[in-house]
C-alpha cells in the first residue's frame, strides 16, 4: 500500500466541525493550522485545552499536538496551504435562510492574500497543484461554492493579481458527542468539485481514512466490522444538496415514527414492536426510528428551515419536510397534553424535568425539546424543577429568565414533584430507582419522552406511566 502523504492544511473556524476536523487530520499525519478570530479560543487550544466537549478530542489534541498550530491570522497561512477548510458558522437569518456572510468573509480574506504558487515567501505547499483547494465544510445553500469562487476571483482582480486556486465542497455529517468517531470512521466521504486537481488533492488528504490504514487512537477505537467508507465524487451543487438532503431525511424519519407512534397509541399497538418490525427491513434500517419527544439540536431544525427557504426560492414546496417539522414541534406539546390528561390543572403543580440538552452526551441546548416544554409549563402556571448532568450551567447562562429550580441530582429533582417528565435519554436516567422515586414524589406520574422506562415495572410500583406510542 503506498505511503500516506502529509499535506499542509488550514482550518478556518474552530467550532464543532473545524476543531474535530483539524485535530483528526493532524492525527492522521497532516500539518494543520487551526485559525479562529477569537484569541481566547486560540490561546486555550495552544495550551492543549479543548474549547468544546467531545469524546476523545482531548486525547487526540495531545497525541497530534506536534502536527498542530493555532493562530488568529489566516493571511499567514493562505499561501502555504494545500487545502483551506472553511468551517465557520452559517446562522439562520430571520427569513430562515442560512447566513453565509462568515463564509464569504473568509473567501475575501483568501483572495486578499493569495499569490501564484512560488511567488510568495511562505509558499511551501506540498501538493502537486498550482494553488490551494478552498473547501467549504459549512452547511451552505446550493451555489455557495460558485459564490466563494467568484468572491476570491473578485478580490484577486481588485489586486490585479493572478493566482491559481480550486474550490470544493466536502459536506460534514458528524454528530455531536461522537464527532471524532464520525470523522475517523465515516460512512462516506463526499467530495464535490469541478476540478480534477482538487479531487486528487482531497483523495490524498483523505487516503488514511479511505484505506483505514492509520493506527486507531486508544480513546476512539475503530468500530467492529467497520467497512471502509464510500468515497463519493460529485459536482459541487450535488455535494451541497447532499448535506441538506441528509439533514432533512433523518429528521423526517424520526417525525415519521412519531406520527406512527401517535397512531399506535390510539390503536393499542406498541411502537417499539412496530419500529423493530419495519427497521429490520434493510431498505428502511433500524436507526433513527426512536419515537418520543422528537428531534432538536443545532442542525436538523436550522437546516430543514434553510432547505425550505431555498426550495421556496425555486418554487418547490417540499411538503414532506414541511410536515416533518410541524410534526416535530407538535410532538413537544403532545407531552404536555399527556401531562394535563393526568393532572388536569397544572397551575401550582411541581413538575420534575429530567434532561435539558437536545440529546445525551452533550451540554448543547440548541433547539432542545426541553426548552419549549419548560416554557409551556411555566406559562401554564406550574413550578418546574430541572436536572441535567451536563447542561445546567448553559441553561442558567442562556435562559436566565426561565424561573426554574435547579436540582443536585436525578433524585433530588423528584422531591415533592407531582410528575416526572423525562426529556433527554442520559444513560444514568435509565437506571433511576423507582422505589426510591416513589418515596419522593407527591403524585406518581411519569411522562417518558424517550420511551426508556419499562411500563409494566413502573405500573407495578404504583406509577401512572405515559410513553409515546406504547
Ligand atoms: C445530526 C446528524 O445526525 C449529523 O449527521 C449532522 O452532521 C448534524 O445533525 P446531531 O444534531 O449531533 O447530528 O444529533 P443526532 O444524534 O443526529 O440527533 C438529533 C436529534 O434527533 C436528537 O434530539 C435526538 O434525540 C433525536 N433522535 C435521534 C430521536 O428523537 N430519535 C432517534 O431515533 C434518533
Amino acid at each position: 500500500m503506498p505511503e500516506n502523504k502529509s499535506l499542509n492544511i488550514t482550518i478556518v473556524g474552530t467550532g464543532y466541525v473545524g476543531l474535530t476536523t483539524g485535530v483528526s487530520l493532524a492525527y492522521l499525519g497532516h500539518k494543520v493550522t487551526c485559525v479562529d478570530t477569537n484569541p481566547a479560543v486560540i490561546s486555550k487550544l495552544k495550551e492543549k485545552t479543548p474549547t468544546i466537549y467531545e469524546h476523545g478530542l482531548e486525547e487526540l489534541l495531545h497525541d497530534a499536538y506536534d502536527n498542530l498550530k493555532f493562530s488568529t491570522s489566516l493571511k499567514d497561512y493562505v499561501n502555504s496551504s494545500d487545502v483551506i477548510f472553511i468551517c465557520v458558522g452559517t446562522p439562520t437569518k430571520d427569513n430562515g435562510d442560512a447566513d453565509t456572510s462568515g463564509v464569504e468573509a473568509v473567501a475575501r480574506e483568501i483572495g486578499k492574500h493569495l499569490e501564484e504558487k512560488g511567488q510568495s515567501a511562505n509558499s511551501q505547499s506540498t501538493a502537486d497543484t498550482r494553488g490551494p483547494v478552498v473547501v467549504n465544510k459549512s452547511t451552505v445553500p446550493v451555489g455557495t461554492q460558485e459564490r466563494v469562487k467568484a468572491v476570491i476571483e473578485r478580490s484577486l482582480k481588485e489586486r490585479n493579481t493572478e493566482a491559481t486556486f480550486y474550490t470544493a465542497s466536502v459536506p460534514e455529517f458528524l454528530r455531536e458527542g461522537v464527532a471524532i468517531l464520525d470523522t475517523l470512521y465515516p460512512d462516506r466521504i463526499v467530495i464535490g468539485t469541478d476540478y480534477k486537481e482538487a479531487e486528487d488533492t482531497l483523495e490524498t488528504l483523505y487516503k488514511p481514512l479511505i484505506d483505514q490504514n492509520f493506527k486507531e487512537p486508544e480513546a476512539v477505537k475503530r468500530p467492529e466490522n467497520y467497512p471502509n467508507p464510500a468515497f463519493i465524487k460529485t459536482d459541487p451543487r450535488s455535494a451541497e444538496l447532499i448535506k441538506y438532503a441528509a439533514n432533512a431525511f433523518l429528521p423526517m424519519k424520526i417525525s415519521f415514527i412519531n406520527e406512527i407512534a401517535n397512531l399506535a397509541e390510539k390503536l393499542g399497538a406498541d411502537i417499539d414492536q412496530v419500529a423493530k418490525g419495519i427497521g429490520s427491513d434493510s431498505r428502511i434500517s433500524a436507526s433513527f426510528l426512536g419515537a418520543g419527544v422528537g428531534w432538536g439540536g443545532s442542525c436538523f431544525g436550522k437546516d430543514t428551515r434553510a432547505l425550505l427557504y431555498m426550495a421556496g426560492e425555486y418554487g418547490e414546496e417540499l411538503g414532506l419536510i414541511k410536515q416533518a417539522r410541524k410534526t416535530n414541534y407538535a410532538q413537544r406539546m403532545l407531552l404536555i397534553e399527556k401531562l394535563r390528561e393526568e393532572l388536569n390543572i397544572l397551575r401550582g403543580k411541581t413538575i420534575a424535568i429530567l434532561g435539558l440538552s437536545f440529546k445525551p452526551g452533550t451540554d448543547d441546548l440548541r433547539d432542545s425539546p426541553a426548552l419549549d416544554i419548560i416554557d409551556k409549563l411555566l406559562e401554564l402556571g406550574a413550578f418546574v424543577k430541572v436536572y441535567d448532568p451536563k447542561a445546567m450551567d448553559n441553561f442558567k447562562e442562556e435562559y436566565p429568565d426561565m424561573e426554574v429550580d435547579y436540582a443536585r441530582c436525578e433524585y433530588s429533582v423528584l422531591d415533592d414533584a407531582h410528575a416526572l417528565m423525562l426529556i433527554t435519554d442520559w444513560p444514568e436516567f435509565k437506571e433511576l430507582d423507582f422505589t426510591e422515586a416513589n418515596e419522593k414524589m407527591k403524585e406518581k406520574i411519569v411522562i417518558d419522552g424517550r420511551n426508556i422506562y419499562d411500563k409494566e415495572e413502573l405500573e407495578s410500583k404504583g406509577f401512572v406511566y405515559r410513553g409515546v406510542g406504547r
